[in-house]
């Protein structure tokens, strides 16, 4: 089957570690080592990196992104960030519901699907994250799980919008656990989601979507997963941590195994 022309993204999530001291040397050794990656690479940081970071950036082929923002314009919102913040600050994507907002801070689809529509509205590439808790699979709730949380994310997105938007599919049990799915699992899930998008959104739309995976991923699992039809990149929590360990990620059709 041929691949359709999805692009491949790798994408980093610090989350609340690194600060700007860190986050200069990272960069500084990441930038020549990714410098002739074919896939894109992007780096999801924490607020105050941003707008550092998204300098540091330019001229090189790494995007710097966002964890998290308000659905809200503007208002009295303490500790939260809006998306003209975002973009301001230099963003260029933001992940949204991720499944530590979700279930650490209790991350509705409904809030996730509203801060989707802010982000579009500003130019900002969303990356929505969706995934079943380790109950939820074990009571074969996968399936039911991962379309409600499609669904309800992406309510109201027009076809058209959904060719800015990314997802990321990310088992709630394999996110910082060591237990990565097996590539076959990935795969299942991952043609169900597209399948689950093809049903709402048309065949146009399903075949440019990307589809990432996340939990786990390492530098010798990632080629594995890679291979999977329906996986076009992934995103990586602690081991995009260190600069040679997301290189390598990055340049998974280099490495051996
Ligand atoms: P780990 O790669 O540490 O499992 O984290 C995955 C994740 O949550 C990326 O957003």
């Amino acid at each position: 089957m041929s691949r359709s022309p999805r692009q491949t993204v790798i994408a980093g999530n610090w989350k609340m570690y690194k600060t700007s001291a860190t986050a200069k040397s990272y960069v500084d050794k990441l930038v020549p080592l990714v410098a002739d990656a074919k896939p894109l690479v992007y780096l999801s940081v924490a607020f105050p990196l941003i707008p550092f970071l998204s300098q540091a950036a330019q001229g090189t082929n790494i995007v710097i992104g966002a964890q998290n923002m308000h659905d809200a314009e503007e208002g009295a919102f303490t500790g939260e960030v809006s998306s003209a913040m975002l973009n301001d600050a230099g963003a260029e994507f933001v992940i949204l519901g991720h499944s530590e907002r979700r279930h650490v801070f209790g991350e509705t689809s409904l809030f996730v699907n509203q801060k989707v529509h802010r982000a579009i509205k500003e130019g900002l590439q969303p990356m929505v994250c969706i995934g079943e808790t380790q109950q939820q699979r074990e009571q074969g709730l996968t399936e039911k799980i991962v379309k409600e949380q499609l669904l309800e994310s992406l309510d109201g997105i027009t076809a058209n919008q959904l060719e800015t938007v990314i997802i990321a599919y990310e088992p709630v049990w394999a996110i910082g656990t060591g237990l990565t799915a097996t590539p076959e699992q990935a795969q299942i899930s991952h043609a169900f989601c597209r399948d689950v998008i093809r049903s709402a959104w048309g065949f146009e739309a399903a075949d440019v979507l990307p589809i990432l995976y996340g939990g786990s991923v390492k530098p010798d699992n990632v080629r594995h997963i890679m291979e999977q039809e329906d996986v076009d990149g992934v995103l990586v929590g602690g081991a995009s941590l260190e600069a040679d360990s997301f290189a390598q990620i990055v340049n998974y059709q280099t490495l051996k195994g």
